[in-house]
């Protein structure tokens, strides 16, 4: 390969991305990870994806119920984010959150949106896995996201909305 890991980290890290909580129900606990690699797939039926490192120890405990929720964090919630990118721990303690009527896996409060699915394909992606999930439910609030570049976080300095725009 004409590149190594650090040319290759370094090239991603030039893509912005907003920051996610994926969040699930392991035995009625409650159970996340801090996660970027989410992308919105298809409309029509709705499917999402994220992208789980095999080391993450959360995600095989939250695909074991085949559901979770993905919670876009806002730029208030940097500690939150923290709290979530650390392996074990009573990493709920503290945070606000209740069931999805769904699938019941967490929503944070406090969150922009949140986006419950049920685990439809699950793909080998070499250190990560590709998880597919159908939307089965979902949530919006306000403000503005937390947004991840160069391995750093950031916030929206300028932001143009839509409100106007007729629909
Ligand atoms: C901004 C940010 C984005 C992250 N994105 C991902 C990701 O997309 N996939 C992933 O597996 N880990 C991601 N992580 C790292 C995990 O949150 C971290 O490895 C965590 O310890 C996993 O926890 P777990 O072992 O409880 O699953 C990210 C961390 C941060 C701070």
């Amino acid at each position: 390969m004409p590149f190594d890991v650090a040319q290759f980290k370094e090239a991603m890290s030039r893509f912005i991305t907003g920051v996610t909580i994926v969040s699930g129900i392991e035995d009625g606990e409650p159970v996340g990870f801090t996660c970027q690699s989410f992308v919105s797939l298809s409309i029509d039926p709705p499917y999402v994806a994220v992208s789980p490192a095999r080391t993450s120890t959360s995600w095989p405990r939250i695909a074991r119920a085949g559901s979770f929720c993905v919670n876009v964090l806002g730029e208030h919630q940097v500690d939150l984010c923290r709290g979530f990118a650390v392996s074990g721990g009573k990493k709920f303690e503290g945070v606000e959150w209740h069931p999805s009527p769904a699938t019941g896996s967490p929503v944070i409060e406090g969150c922009l949106s949140w986006v419950d699915c049920a685990v439809e394909l699950v793909h080998d992606a070499g250190d990560h896995e590709l998880i597919m999930g159908r939307v089965l439910d979902l949530g919006t609030g306000d403000g503005s996201p937390l947004v991840f570049f160069r391995s750093g976080f950031a916030t929206l300095a300028r932001q143009s909305h839509n409100e106007d725009r007729e629909q």
